[in-house]
């Protein structure tokens, strides 16, 4: 086996998926606690109550007790390198949380025992299904009141469409919460209390062991009459079944607690997905368009190096405009100071100031293996999406762009300052969480967004860092399709007779800007050969 196979191997990349509140922030915190040494990048994420802010963006953020930006988090446990990517939990920007979870191999579903299934984690869970990305889930705040854990997972299993398996069980709740009994192992994990602490609490090996009626009394034979109905009644646990993203094993216990984690954290390290070969599509000539040529898959045991852009963050710093580029390595070794290819360019960059974000004991690493994450510092010169090579003219597929949902027209305070807004917004919207479209029919600048909070962001953004003062009009659009044809003809026909609703995007892409649903109803229908699409593939 080579180093690199060996490395793969041991690589575990992840998201976590929830609706706000569930608990995501605590989790993520006693999921480190349990790495040890923890390295936190891309911003200092805290608390609600103590976030520290680095700029008057940030400083919003912090107002508003959301976050806005990613974090990458790596850690080792046991025998692995686990890689954990942040996605912002406020809905605004779910564009970038869809992104994230393009980039990593597997995804955890965090749900609030006592809400079940929430709208947002609903929406998350139809990206994770485009790629059939495994999901394993942890039911939270069993120290709580809930609801009855048989009746949470019927309601995975027909809100969201996924089997069931149960991996723990919840031994009562709230006031009566006692534990976890881990079905595949037939053990009892006692519940010591709270505590910010790893903490123990008592083992009791099988389910009809003495001391477990000596240690929780009538509960003991609740238990198992309970687990009886439970064998009988739910899925039982599939890796394979797992890893095809058709059922998902499903732990029970409280994140604030730190109690039944670990069972969590083992059986993830155990069976999720190490980096995966991935899609990709390869130029036939040396200047043909990659996007338009043969399939390949990437297998990340090759040698060479290959990655891609899933999300860029501007630079805290509000005096150095440079940015990040978060990509994922795909395959082969990236190293310091190496030179790696950007195909859309073609054009060679030496890295020699990357992030990489390793666990702490690894400090001193200057590599980066398939399912982590790099940060390439850049002055706007990569997209997301972007794929880099070691030479390979090579475009990785299926990253998506969503249609946004709220359009605004972007109006100048000032007209002298035309040139730096016209810049600043074409900066701010490579970045990805907003799309700007230019109709083809005048001058407008009409941003899109999938959240109203993000047209408060680039507003304030362009006037603390381009020093524009914006300000955002309603405007008379209600829905945007990316739109595409096999017949040029017909395209051109359609172009000619919808011109007025008509935009380019900030890659020149053509899109139909609609002023209500029905709108667009009737041109899809009046347009059959036309395609109408909601995502539009980077
Ligand atoms: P999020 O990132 O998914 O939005 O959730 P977060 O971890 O911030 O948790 C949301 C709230 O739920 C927090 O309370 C947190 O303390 C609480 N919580 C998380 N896990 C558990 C649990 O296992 N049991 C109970 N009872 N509560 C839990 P908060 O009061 O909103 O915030 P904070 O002031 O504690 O930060």
């Amino acid at each position: 086996m080579t180093e690199i196979a060996r490395e793969v191997e041991r690589r575990r990349s992840f998201a976590i998926i929830s609706h706000p509140d569930a608990g995501k922030t605590t989790l993520t915190e006693k999921l480190l606690l349990y790495g040890g040494a923890i390295q936190l990048a891309g911003t200092v994420k805290g608390r609600k109550s103590d976030r520290h802010a680095t700029s008057d963006w940030m400083a919003m953020e912090q107002e508003r007790g959301i976050s806005v930006t990613s974090t990458v988090m790596q850690f080792p446990y046991r025998e692995r390198i686990v890689n954990l990517l942040d996605t912002p939990g406020h809905g605004d920007f779910s564009e970038d949380t869809y992104r994230t979870l393009t980039a990593v191999d597997s995804a955890l579903m965090v749900i609030d025992a006592a809400k079940g299934v929430e709208e947002r984690t609903k929406k998350l869970m139809e990206v994770c299904r485009l790629r059939a990305t495994p999901i394993m889930t942890f039911m939270n705040k069993l120290d709580r009141e809930g609801r009855d854990p048989v009746e949470l997972m019927d309601e995975v299993e027909e809100v969201l469409g996924i089997q069931c398996a149960p991996v723990t069980w919840p031994i009562g709740m709230g006031q009566r919460f006692r534990g976890v009994f881990h079905l595949l192992q037939d053990r009892v994990h006692l519940f010591p209390g709270g505590g910010e602490r790893v903490t123990e609490g008592e083992v009791i090996e099988g389910l009809d062991n003495p001391r477990l009626d000596e240690a929780i009394g009538d509960q003991a034979a609740e238990l198992r009459e309970e687990i009886e109905l439970v064998a009988a009644a739910s899925h039982e646990f599939d890796a394979e079944a797992y890893r095809r993203g058709e059922l998902t094993p499903v732990f029970f216990g409280s994140a604030i607690n730190n109690f039944g984690v670990e069972e969590l954290l083992d059986e993830f390290v155990a069976h999720a997905p190490p980096p995966l070969p991935r899609p990709a599509t390869v130029a036939s000539g040396k200047d043909a368009d990659p996007a338009e040529g043969e399939a390949r898959t990437v297998d990340p045991a090759e040698e060479k190096l290959t990655g891609f852009v899933f999300k860029i963050q501007a630079n805290m710093d509000p005096n150095h405009r440079d940015r990040i580029a978060f990509m994922r390595v795909c395959s082969g070794v990236f190293r310091k100071g190496m030179k790696v290819h950007q195909v859309r360019t073609g054009k060679d960059q030496r890295v020699s100031n990357p992030l990489v974000f390793l666990a702490k004991d690894r400090e001193g690493a200057e590599e980066a293996y398939p399912g982590d994450i790099v940060g390439l510092p850049n002055h706007g010169t990569i997209r997301i999406g972007d794929t880099f090579s070691e030479g390979e003219k090579l475009k990785f597929t299926g990253i998506p762009n969503f249609a946004p949902e709220l359009f605004r027209r972007v109006v100048l305070k000032d007209p002298m300052k035309n040139k730096a807004l016209n810049k600043g917004l074409e900066q701010l919207t490579e970045e990805g969480a907003t799309q700007l479209f230019r109709p083809l029919v005048n001058n407008d600048l009409i941003l899109g967004a999938v959240g109203q909070l993000q047209f408060d962001v680039v507003a304030a953004r362009l006037k603390d860092e381009y020093g524009v003062d914006a300000r955002f009009e309603p405007v008379n659009v209600s829905t945007a399709r990316w739109v595409e044809s096999s017949d040029p003809r017909e395209l051109e026909r359609f172009e000619k007779r919808v011109e007025e609703h008509l935009a380019r995007d900030g890659g020149g892409d053509l899109a139909y800007l609609a002023p209500t649903k029905i709108n667009l109803d009737l041109a899809m229908e009046r347009w059959p050969d036309i395609d109408f699409r909601a995502t539009r593939e980077h």
